[in-house]
């Protein structure tokens, strides 16, 4: 993997939040950052989410959900007028003992080339800073491996975990 840093450290704070981070990027032409602080389009917060294969969700509900969230992750692809997003993710959590990941995407167009995996080790970096001491995730069935790859560690024997569903 290629990494891409054209950013100055004040261009980066100033369009993406004092907390940005560049991450590696597999195309020296692209730059790419986190960014916790940038707000979303909610437009293209769920256009992204119904890309990577998700049901469409009412626009005033995600607002609350982000608004209620401990932690909002976006990856945009830098342009200096036009940043993309091109990966998210959120948490839900005390902000103390717990938290509780949700929503990991990155668009088709950009996956298979880490930045999934960075973008998990970015999440659990800032939770960490938190002091967080569990975290945990409902993994869709076809993902389970990339989180296992990652040192996550499946619920044991998969009779402890608990749903209830409004409909
Ligand atoms: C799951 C997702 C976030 C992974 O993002 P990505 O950028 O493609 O993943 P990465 O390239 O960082 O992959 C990291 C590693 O996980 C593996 N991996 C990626 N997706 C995987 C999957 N679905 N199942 C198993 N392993 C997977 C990769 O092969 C890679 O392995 P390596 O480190 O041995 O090379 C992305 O595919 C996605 O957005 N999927 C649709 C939404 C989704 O299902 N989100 C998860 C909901 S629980």
């Amino acid at each position: 993997m290629v990494g891409s840093y054209s950013l100055t450290p004040d261009c980066l704070a100033q369009s993406y939040g004092q907390r940005a981070k560049e991450c590696p990027s597999p195309d020296s032409q692209i730059t790419l950052v986190f960014s916790q602080d940038r707000p979303f389009d909610l437009i293209e917060l769920e256009q992204l989410l119904v890309d990577v294969g998700w049901s469409r969700r009412p626009l005033r509900r995600v607002r609350k959900a982000l608004d209620n969230s401990l932690l909002k992750v976006g990856l945009w692809r830098h342009d200096p007028k036009f940043p993309r997003l091109v990966g998210f993710a959120r948490c839900t959590g005390d902000g103390v003992l717990e938290a509780t990941v949700w929503d990991v995407a990155v668009h088709p167009l950009y996956q298979g080339n880490g930045l999934g995996k960075e973008l998990m080790i970015y999440i659990l970096e800032l939770l960490k800073e938190m002091e967080i001491k569990r975290v945990t995730l409902f993994a869709d069935p076809g993902v389970v491996d990339f989180y296992v790859g990652q040192g996550w560690e499946l619920e044991p024997q998969g009779n402890r975990c608990c749903f209830w569903y409004a409909n």
